[in-house]
């Protein structure tokens, strides 16, 4: 299998909240440290990924965050203007056509076209060359929105594949598709927390992956491990005896004890579910520090760089 440094795009996605922008930031911060190029994009407006780097919010232009590692907000506003200048071939005729507002309400209707406007400008990214020649980025890391989204937005050049035309807009998606469905160029890193419904909706989003969308999938990342304070004898026999007499001395102990086991219980049902796949996998401690600060995110890529 193709090293996950070697790729050059890669989906980060999962359900809200799980950790992808942490996941990401610390991903980039890892590929870094390996000497790639690496480009992140969000298509968030209200993106964490600039708080997680310590910079300026991200913008619309490809901006330098660190060494070895830019950023770009993905907006359907410009990532359209720029295809369709490009596809134009001039600002000026762009202008002309995408500034009528009869134009632009046309485009806001057609599904998917925002979604394709900004994906394809992540993808771009990924091919794009110096005018001198050679690639400008090793790796095109995508902050994805939540699984709902996330995959409706993969959908979309798959549909463009199938039901468009032959033309500009195919003949690009197709390229995206096919570099998308390719494991040596590109994957999918799938972020989840070890948690039961977390859980459920990741085996669902990686059956969609691999039935329907037939994507490779580069990480499984397992986010927010608690270290167990129990052997599983003693989880067993905290869970076994749930009565318990809140007016017996020590009973409040018992009590933390016991959610303590049951969350562990919880953690060890999802990570047998989750390891079972055998998918290449990552597993990130909860941090018991704000985990956007810059140490918290460090201590987070050298997990990811041990990869089992
Ligand atoms: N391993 C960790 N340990 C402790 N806190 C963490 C860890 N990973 C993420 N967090 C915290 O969890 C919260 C959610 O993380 P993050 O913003 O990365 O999730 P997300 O999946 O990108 O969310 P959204 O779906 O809203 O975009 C943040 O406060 C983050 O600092
Ligand atoms: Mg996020």
């Amino acid at each position: 299998m193709t090293p996950l440094q070697e790729r050059r795009f890669l989906f980060v996605t999962g359900k809200g909240g799980v950790g992808k922008t942490t996941v990401t930031v610390a991903l980039a911060r890892h590929l870094a440290s390996l000497g790639k190029r690496v480009l992140i994009t969000s298509c968030d407006a209200k993106e964490r990924i600039s708080l997680l780097m310590e910079t300026p919010p991200l913008e619309p232009e490809v901006r330098p965050l660190a060494d070895g590692i830019s950023g770009v907000l993905l907006t359907p506003e410009a990532a359209l203007r720029e295809y369709g200048s490009m596809a134009l071939k001039s600002e000026a005729i762009y202008g002309a056509v995408f500034d009528n507002k009869y134009v632009r309400a046309f485009f806001a209707g057609v599904p998917g076209l925002f979604e394709w406007a900004m994906l394809g400008k992540a993808w771009y990214h990924s091919v794009e060359e110096h005018p001198s020649g050679g690639r400008r980025f090793d790796v095109v890391l995508f902050d994805a929105p939540a699984t709902g989204h996330g995959l409706d937005m993969l959908r979309v050049p798959k549909v463009i594949v199938e039901i468009v035309p032959p033309g500009l807009l195919r003949r690009d998606a197709e390229r995206a598709w096919t570099q998308f469905q390719d494991p040596h160029q590109s994957g999918v890193v799938v972020v989840t927390l070890p948690e039961d419904m977390p859980t459920n909706e990741t085996i669902e989003l990686l059956d969609a992956l691999s039935s329907e969308l037939k994507l490779p999938v580069a990480r499984l990342v397992i986010n927010g491990v608690i270290e167990p304070l129990f052997s599983e004898k003693e989880r067993k026999s905290l869970l076994s005896d749930l009565t318990l007499d809140r007016d017996a001395p020590g009973s409040e102990g018992i009590a933390a004890g016991i959610r303590r086991a049951i969350r562990e219980q919880v953690q060890h049902e999802s990570l047998v579910r989750l390891r079972a796949l055998e998918l290449p996998r990552a597993e990130l401690p909860l941090l018991a520090e704000d985990a956007a600060r810059p140490a918290a995110i460090a201590k987070l890529a050298t997990h990811l760089a041990r990869t089992t």
